[in-house]
């Protein structure tokens, strides 16, 4: 056998079929980094414009909140969206479900159509934005606003698309609440003690309507700031014969376990930020389902 012959044949071949599958493969590996680019820009272009719509509502936030100082109410609504969550069936929570009229005509939901009145213009402007989102950023942005802390704040919940996915009645906690009570909700959302008595403090900001709950007056002294004087006001021996106290609120002193996180947050209001910041964002993404 002429080994040289064949080699001189062979070899070119051998090349061709080299340089072959080297372009092949180079082509699919420059296809691959080409189509991972354009996922990631994207991407990147959907995260860009995320950020930008999340600044510019909370701009008209701030503006609205300037002209109207109605930050309480804010608070209401996105809790109310979110404290239907039930951790067992992973049903109601955060999907903006709470703007159906079915909803809003529960009881624990009275006066809640002044807080959807207030955001339909911005609604209207950044359509966009889903109507869970817009209620959790309307409350941080409130808060934040009234001098609370800052909570973390993450976009891209979904809706609820029609009015069958609200909630049966009855998931919120009631004024008449004792701790028992209370807890049974609040661990029915995956929460703890701790943070049933941190988010109390929500009543820092607002009061109660007697047209809306029945009760009348603020929880503290100024209803617009957001400190920690609630849990102030609910220890004093002696309560202001101005300010609101319901049993539910009272019911946070009924054991030792929530009375001494009562008495932390009345002593230093920084604990309570960070305590609640971390609380509230739980709260606010509670069976979130999330679109990106
Ligand atoms: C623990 C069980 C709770 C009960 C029984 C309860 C009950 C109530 C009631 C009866 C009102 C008065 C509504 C009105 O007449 O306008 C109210 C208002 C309010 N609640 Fe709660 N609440 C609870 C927890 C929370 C939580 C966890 C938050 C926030 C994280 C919160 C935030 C507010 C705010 C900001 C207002 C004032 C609304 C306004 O000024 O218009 N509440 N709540």
């Amino acid at each position: 056998m002429n080994f040289r012959f064949l080699s001189k044949v062979t070899l070119p071949f051998g090349k061709a079929c080299e340089t072959f599958r080297q372009r092949f493969v180079f082509s699919s590996l420059n296809r691959g980094v080409f189509e991972l680019y354009n996922l990631k820009s994207n991407f990147a272009t959907m995260v860009v414009n995320t950020k930008e719509l999340e600044t510019q509502v909370r701009e008209r936030l701030v503006q609205l909140y300037k002209q109207t100082p109605c930050m309480p109410i804010m608070v209401r609504i996105a809790w109310h969206d979110a404290g239907t969550y039930d951790v067992n069936t992973n049903t109601g929570g955060v999907n903006g479900s709470v703007r159906f009229d079915v909803e809003q005509k529960h009881k624990a939901n009275a006066g809640l159509k002044v807080a959807l009145d207030l955001l339909a213009p911005i609604k209207k402007d950044f359509a966009d934005i889903s109507y869970a989102d817009l209620f959790q950023l309307a409350s941080v942005v409130a808060i934040e606003y009234a001098g609370g802390p800052k909570i973390p704040f993450r976009m891209g919940r979904k809706d609820a698309e029609g009015p069958e996915k609200c909630p049966e009645e009855g998931r919120l906690p009631d004024a008449e609440h004792k701790l028992p009570q209370l807890r049974k909700i609040f661990y029915r959302m995956g929460l703890n003690d701790k943070e049933l008595t941190v988010l109390s403090g929500g009543h820092t900001l607002g009061r109660a309507h007697k047209d809306r709950s029945g009760f009348e007056g603020p929880w503290t002294k100024n209803p617009l700031a957001f400190d920690n004087s609630y849990f102030v006001e609910i220890l004093k021996e002696k309560p202001d014969p101005e300010l609101l106290r319901l049993a539910s609120d009272l019911a946070l002193l009924e054991d030792p376990n929530t009375r001494k996180l009562v008495e932390e947050y009345a002593a230093n209001k920084d604990l309570f930020f960070e305590d609640y910041a971390q609380a509230h964002k739980k709260l606010s993404e509670l069976g979130a389902v999330w679109v990106h």
